[in-house]
Parts: structure tokens; sequence; C-alpha cells
């Protein structure tokens, strides 16, 4: 594939559309567990958690396509070798955990509860499996430690985006944003 010295203006619409979802949702699925009395009485922030993150499960599909027939740009030459490759290895892991496994991992939970789910409180997301009350809990600590692991994984991800702009001084975070249109170091 073709060398290009930017994302395009697609690729960074989805990742900050994306980004905004993802924290929103997970934000809001805290608040709804943990302050379940003073705030989700009603299950009104279950219902808003579930509908804004069930939409990650149809954008993502969208996005890794046009990622496999967009490449992204290059890493900045100054980078070495093994900063090259954990970063690559972190979007991966971004991608696979944290914008696929994570709503499968809910999508599965509420099938197995047998609780329905409104895609950005539009439609009803058909079941992924047959509801099984043996398997709730297993689905209910997989889709909450995962959530935790994803936090960690995200605010590494914002960290160091943090870093190349304000410690290194390149332009890997200006590149993501709108308007910065060739890579230059
Ligand atoms: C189809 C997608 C998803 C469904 C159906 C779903 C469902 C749920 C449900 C039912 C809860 C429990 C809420 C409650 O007890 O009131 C929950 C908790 C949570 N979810 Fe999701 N979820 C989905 C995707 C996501 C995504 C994409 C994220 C991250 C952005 C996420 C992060 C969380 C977090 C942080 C919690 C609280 C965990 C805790 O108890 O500490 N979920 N989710
Ligand atoms: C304030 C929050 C965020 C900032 C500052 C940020 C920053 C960035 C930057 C600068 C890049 C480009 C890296 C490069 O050029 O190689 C990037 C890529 C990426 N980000 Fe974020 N990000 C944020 C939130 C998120 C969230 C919440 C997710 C998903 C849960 C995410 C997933 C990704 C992925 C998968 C890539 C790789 C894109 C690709 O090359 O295909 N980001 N991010």
């Amino acid at each position: 594939m073709a060398k290009v010295d930017s994302y395009t203006s697609t690729a960074k619409w989805l990742h900050w559309g994306m980004a905004l979802l993802w924290l929103g949702a997970w934000c809001i699925g805290m608040l709804a567990t943990h302050w379940r009395e003073e705030l989700n009485a009603q299950h009104e922030l279950t219902f808003l958690h579930k509908a804004m993150a069930s939409t990650l499960l149809f954008l993502v599909v969208a996005r890794i396509a046009w990622r496999l027939t967009h490449p992204a740009p290059a890493l900045p030459k100054k980078m070495s070798l093994t900063m090259k490759r954990g970063a690559l290895v972190g979007h991966i892991l971004l991608y696979v955990v944290a914008l696929v496994g994570l709503p499968v991992s809910g999508w599965y939970w509420s099938s197995v509860a047998d609780k329905q789910i409104m895609v950005a409180g539009l439609f009803v997301l058909p079941p992924l499996v047959a509801p099984d009350k043996d398997l709730y809990d297993l689905a209910k600590w997989v889709h909450t430690y995962t959530a935790w692991l994803c936090g960690a994984l995200v605010g590494g991800h914002v960290l160091v985006a943090l870093k190349h702009h304000f410690i290194d001084g390149d332009d890997v975070l200006t590149g993501m944003l709108p308007g910065n249109d060739a890579r230059k170091a």
C-alpha cells in the first residue's frame, strides 16, 4: 500500500467521534453502577450507556474497513523501532479489546440476562446468544473487568499522546487534529 503522510479526514472524524462516544459511555457505565441509588434508580443511565455503547459495534466495522484500505501515516523518524512497535501493539489492542471486545462483552451480558439493547435509542439489537441465567455472573465479571482494563489502556493512550506533544515535541498528536495534513519529522 502507498505511504501516506497524514490521516484522512474520515479517519479523524471516526477517531474523535468514537473517542467521545467511548469516553462518555465509559463514564456513564461507572456512574450507573457505582452511583445506582443516587443517579440510576429507574435504570435511565443503564439505558443511556447501552444506547451509546452499542453504536460502537456498527461504527467499528466501518472504521476497521476504512483503516484496512487507508494506511496510517508513518511515525516520526526519531522514534526508536521499539517505540514504533509499541505504538502498533497499543493501537491493535485498542481496536481488539476496547472497540470490539468490550462492546461485544456488553452485548453478550445483556443477551444472557435476557435484557434488550436499544441501539442509539432507535432499534433493538438482536441477542447475541440465548438467555442463560447460569452464565450471568461470568458475563458480568468479564464486562466489568474488561471495562476497567480498557480504562487503563485508554488512559495510557491519552498520556502517550500528550507525551508526544509536550515532551517529545513531535507532531503525532497534532497529526490527528483537523487541518494538519503532513507529518514533517
Ligand atoms: C453493546 C454494548 C454494551 C452493553 C450492552 C453494555 C452493558 C452494560 C451494563 C448492563 C452495565 C451495568 C450497568 C448497571 O448495572 O446499571 C455495564 C457496565 C459498564 N460498562 Fe458496559 N455495555 C456495553 C459496552 C460498553 C463499552 C463500549 C464500554 C466502555 C466505553 C463499557 C463500559 C462499562 C463500564 C465502565 C461499566 C461499569 C463497570 C463497573 O461495574 O465498575 N460498556 N455495561
Ligand atoms: C483525549 C483522548 C484521545 C487522544 C488525545 C488520542 C490521540 C490519538 C492520536 C494522536 C493518535 C494517532 C497516533 C499515530 O499517529 O500513530 C491516535 C490513534 C488512535 N486512537 Fe486515540 N486518542 C484519544 C482517545 C481514544 C479513544 C477513547 C480510543 C478508543 C477507545 C482511541 C483509539 C485510537 C486508535 C485505535 C488509534 C489508532 C488509529 C490508527 O492508526 O488506525 N483513542 N489517538
